[in-house]
């Protein structure tokens, strides 16, 4: 078995001195003999320039903080390792998934989405699942979340949809789980994002541990192999204890009473021994049946029913080790749609072309320009190798010149693939006119909704009525309750009744139904894990 130690042994190496080994120093190294008082100018006298040891505590003190995410600002991080069941070389020839006997370092981070840093963690909420795999290639992060659906089609709409969700601009509040008014109008009036909403309301949106909730890419991918055949793939992960959810008084309770519940929960099963564990999943599709679906496979807020593709496992996931330190390596850390390795590549769901451009670039303003990927939590256990130079923070000394064609020396190569081991694009045919439209193939807003109510228990119905009623009960614009509602009325007229009369708007009556158009053979039952949500 190859060892998943690669990433704690480099580490290891960036470890800082040990501040207990000797007297207190300066950043330059220069032994403090006093650190309480200030040098004065006598007794009672002012405070002097002079004292570089006073300047330098202070500036470091003031220049301690860094800007949160812009979402996903909470969360908790830990490292472990990642092995496949068996090689997947039919599908794809990324490094990580051929051999049982590798095992590939890990460390993963799992967020709240909407509230600031400081925030609680039982909150109604989307939950962030990204992992970043040290494979002996590169890094791969697999960046997902805990619904397999998103709230919007075009990353050009994600501006809009959390400014909608994050507290109003005038007042910044409310801070709770959703900004009341300005969700719920962008939800009335933008209906892709009703599939989502439906998981925010059900009990999915509370999950009881971060250890008991699924993950999923949620976009469509690409797997390509060593012949160069692309296939679509889907990922899921699935926790081994089952998905559990808290119920809503008990969220609300831990709020008050922890707000650190899931942080914590993570945090005590690893100092525990008691690992937290998941299997990876994926759903292949030909390419030869990108059409065979009655939704488009590149649109993220469509699932594929796992009646159509079942999940077919290819490898488990632990979580063995707490980070030593939350700034340095949770809060640094910098995941990427865009870090793939050879044999994974994207398809042009637009939701995740955005995203290739949006994390590298809000990277660069988080974590202070350009060299992060330096950073010992980001760093690849793989070499790396080229021509990029300086910058802010740069902490390696490069040697020789930096530029290629190259006939001095030093420069680095300007060749790939001479071993067939680099990264190439994938050769898809693309051709057509500039259109800034969405695709006819995306218009479909209301059946996966209905698809997901009619999957429900009466139970876990009643509580998704509740989350309605809870949420959109707090919305002061009765036109936008109103709205929503009628929009609910198109997933399904039970479920519109039951919100209305608790949101103080009259039921709309009549009307096309997606539930009533929704196969029944159709429904979500494998979604739930092997435990109850
Ligand atoms: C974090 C943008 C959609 C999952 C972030 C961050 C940005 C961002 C700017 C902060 C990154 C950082 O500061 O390091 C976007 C855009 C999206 C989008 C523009 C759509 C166009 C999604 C979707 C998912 C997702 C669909 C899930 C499949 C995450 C996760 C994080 C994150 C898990 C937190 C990563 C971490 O733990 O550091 N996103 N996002 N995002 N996003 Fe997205």
């Amino acid at each position: 078995m190859e060892s998943a130690d690669r990433k704690q042994r480099q580490r290891e190496s960036f470890h800082a001195d040990d501040p207990t080994a000797g007297p207190l120093t300066t950043d330059q190294g220069v032994e403090v003999d006093h650190t309480d008082d200030s040098l004065a100018a006598g007794e009672r006298g002012p405070t002097l320039l002079e004292d570089f040891h006073f300047r330098e505590k202070l500036t470091r003190f003031d220049h301690e903080r860094i800007p949160e995410r812009v979402v996903h600002a909470r969360g908790a991080g830990a490292y472990g390792w990642f092995e496949p069941y068996e090689s997947c070389a039919e599908f794809t020839r990324a490094a990580f998934l051929q051999d049982p006997a590798v095992r590939t370092p890990v460390f993963v981070r799992f967020s709240t989405v909407q509230g600031p840093k400081g925030s609680a963690d039982t909150v109604r909420d989307v939950r962030g699942f990204a992992t970043k795999f040290y494979t002996s290639e590169g890094n791969y992060d697999l960046v997902g979340n805990n619904f397999p659906v998103f709230f919007i089609q075009d990353g050009i709409k994600f501006p809009d949809f959390v400014h909608a969700v994050k507290p109003e601009p005038h007042n910044d509040m409310p801070t709770g789980a959703s900004a009341h008014d300005t969700l719920w109008d962008f939800v009335s009036l933008q209906p892709e994002t009703l599939h989502a909403i439906m998981w925010l309301m059900s009990d999915r949106a509370i999950p009881r541990s971060y250890r008991m909730m699924q993950g999923f890419g949620v976009h469509t991918f690409r797997f390509v192999n060593a012949d160069g055949k692309g296939t679509f793939v889907k990922f899921h992960w699935t926790p081994k204890p089952g998905v559990h959810s808290l119920v809503w008084d008990e969220a609300q309770e831990c709020q008050g009473r922890n707000p650190d519940f899931n942080r914590g929960d993570l945090w005590d099963a690893i100092e525990a021994g008691e690992y937290p564990e998941w299997e990876l999943g994926v759903q292949l599709v030909p390419e030869e049946d990108e059409f065979a679906f009655d939704f488009d496979l590149l649109d993220a807020t469509k699932l594929i029913p796992e009646e159509q593709v079942p999940v077919r496992p290819i490898g488990r996931m632990v979580l063995d080790r707490n980070p030593e330190n939350f700034f340095a390596e949770t809060e640094q850390v910098a995941f990427h749609t865009a870090n793939v390795v050879p044999g994974i590549d994207f398809t042009n769901d637009p939701l995740l072309q955005a995203r290739n451009f949006s994390y590298l670039d809000t990277q660069l303003i988080r974590l202070g320009g350009p060299n992060f990927s330096q950073l010992p939590v980001n760093r690849p256990v793989a070499p790396v190798r080229n021509n990029q130079r300086d910058g802010y923070h740069q902490s390696a000394i490069h040697r020789g010149t930096n530029y290629s064609p190259n006939s001095l020396g030093g420069g680095c190569p300007a060749h790939a693939g001479v071993d067939g081991k680099a990264f190439t694009h994938y050769t898809e045919r693309v051709d057509g006119h500039k259109i800034r439209r969405r695709s006819p193939s995306f218009q479909d807003h209301y059946s996966q909704p209905a698809l997901f109510w009619n999957s429900m228990a009466d139970w876990e119905k009643q509580h998704i009525v509740e989350a309605f009623r809870f949420e959109l009960g707090k919305v002061d614009a009765r036109a936008v309750r109103a709205r929503t509602v009628e929009q609910l009325a198109k997933v399904d007229g039970d479920l519109a009744d039951r919100v209305a009369r608790g949101v103080g708007v009259p039921a709309p009556s009549g009307g096309e139904t997606a539930s009533k158009l929704s196969s029944p053979a159709l429904s979500l039952e494998s979604l739930r894990g092997d435990g109850s949500i």
